[in-house]
């Protein structure tokens, strides 16, 4: 909830503004309070009366409006708030902001503001791409400024990317994310995610085709919901996300010492696809061929199941443990009956049978399996999958 949190939130000119009228709506259910500032290009696309009755608050449009100069100074409304939010943050403020410009009154606010500051980027697919976005995106991030989304999709210009302005209910739970106010503020949840990688030999290993991307998803939405995570991934091929410490592990070993390392936690997700065996006769040099025209027999040891022994743990258990079960045959008998077997609260069960394309790919399809029974959700992509699981969780946490 944001009751009491005052936003000021800045609306650029681009035609996701229609968005920003729902956005006022959604932070004032939450019982925020939100003081709007329309760019003039923002006037193009939404009108002030609109957003003022919206908001229910005056909306400040002009850096040189002498009423408003006299009632609060552009120096006092930029620092009232207790966040500033831009949207939407069109390439063109998105630039006016990297390089400290300040010559209207939304780029003046932004400049003169002691406050966090969010943006909701929304553009062309070409315009986000361009290497002087990526440059002011990048140093938007250094000087701490937070980004939500933009989300990929089809855009209003009829062309398909990355652009979108994110959902108004997403950018509330970056908002509440922000301010320390999300469901999931004050709970550590620990992550795993990505393949191991057991060694042969110091050059070769064993390892599957997990990217981690569905468990870099989970760490990102849970964060996303104010959760602190700490994400502990294999060598994985998509990158962590910001905002989650991260703890680089190869093998499975590492990752159950790493795991324990970062516990207490309220809750633990275990998304990795741990390798089952390890290689029990690693060579500690480079194997070679002899000339004998036999190859070396590898000897498996089985690896530590990290779920079980968290979820089997005494004291210290974290209150809701969640497995995975990635299965090609019998899904759901089989990830039923692996909740029993290892101890844990909840199984995310799905089919990475290769006609399913979800290993590695961008979508998951899931069966929620509880003591309650299971459920299956539709075919979605693997962020939308995560938020879903990530909102569960905080209902379980309560
Ligand atoms: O037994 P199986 O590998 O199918 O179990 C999958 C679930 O158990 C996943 O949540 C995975 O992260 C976890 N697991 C683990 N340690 C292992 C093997 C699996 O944490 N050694």
């Amino acid at each position: 909830m944001l009751d009491g949190r005052r936003i000021l939130l800045i609306i650029g000119g681009g035609i996701a503004a229609y968005k920003s009228l729902e956005l006022i709506r959604r932070l004032r259910e939450r019982g925020a309070a939100v003081s709007p500032v329309l760019t003039r290009a923002a006037e193009q696309f939404v009108t002030p009366l609109s957003v003022s009755a919206l908001a229910g608050a005056k909306v400040y449009r002009d850096l040189f409006d002498l009423t408003d100069e006299a009632e609060m100074g552009h120096i006092q409304l930029s620092r009232a708030a207790d966040l500033v939010v831009v949207a939407p943050a069109t390439a063109d403020l998105m630039a006016k902001m990297a390089g400290g410009h300040a010559d209207d009154l939304a780029s003046t606010l932004l400049l003169a503001t002691d406050k966090r500051v969010l943006v909701a980027p929304a553009m062309n697919v070409r315009m986000w791409e361009h290497p002087a976005t990526r440059r002011n995106l990048a140093r938007l991030a250094e000087d701490g400024v937070l980004a939500a989304g933009p989300n990929a999709g089809e855009m209003a210009c009829g062309e398909f990317g990355p652009g979108r302005m994110a959902e108004p209910a997403e950018i509330v739970s970056a908002v509440e994310a922000a301010l320390g106010a999300g469901p999931l503020a004050g709970r550590h949840v620990v992550v795993t995610s990505g393949p191991t990688h057991e060694p042969i030999d110091p050059v070769r290993y064993i390892a599957n085709r997990s990217s981690g991307a569905q468990g870099a998803a989970i760490a990102a939405a849970l964060r996303d919901l104010g959760a602190r995570v700490s994400l502990i991934t294999g060598p994985a091929a998509v990158p962590p996300p910001p905002g989650v410490a991260v703890v680089r592990v190869e093998t499975a070993a590492e990752m159950l010492e790493a795991v324990r390392a970062a516990l207490p936690a309220d809750a633990a997700v275990f998304a990795a696809a741990v390798a089952d065996w390890r290689v029990a006769n690693a060579a500690g040099e480079k194997m070679k061929k002899d000339g004998s025209g036999r190859p070396p027999a590898l000897e498996l040891a089985e690896n530590p199941d990290i779920l079980a022994s968290v979820a089997r743990m005494g004291a210290g258990r974290p209150r809701l443990v969640v497995g995975f079960a990635a299965e090609t045959t019998d899904v759901l008998a089989h990830a039923t009956a692996k909740r029993l077997r290892k101890g844990c609260d909840w199984i995310v069960a799905n089919d990475v049978s290769p006609a399913t394309g979800i290993m590695g790919g961008a979508e998951n399809a899931v069966t929620l399996i509880t003591a309650e029974g299971a459920e299956g959700w539709p075919r979605m992509g693997k962020d939308a999958v995560a938020r879903q699981l990530a909102a569960r969780i905080a209902g379980a946490l309560g």
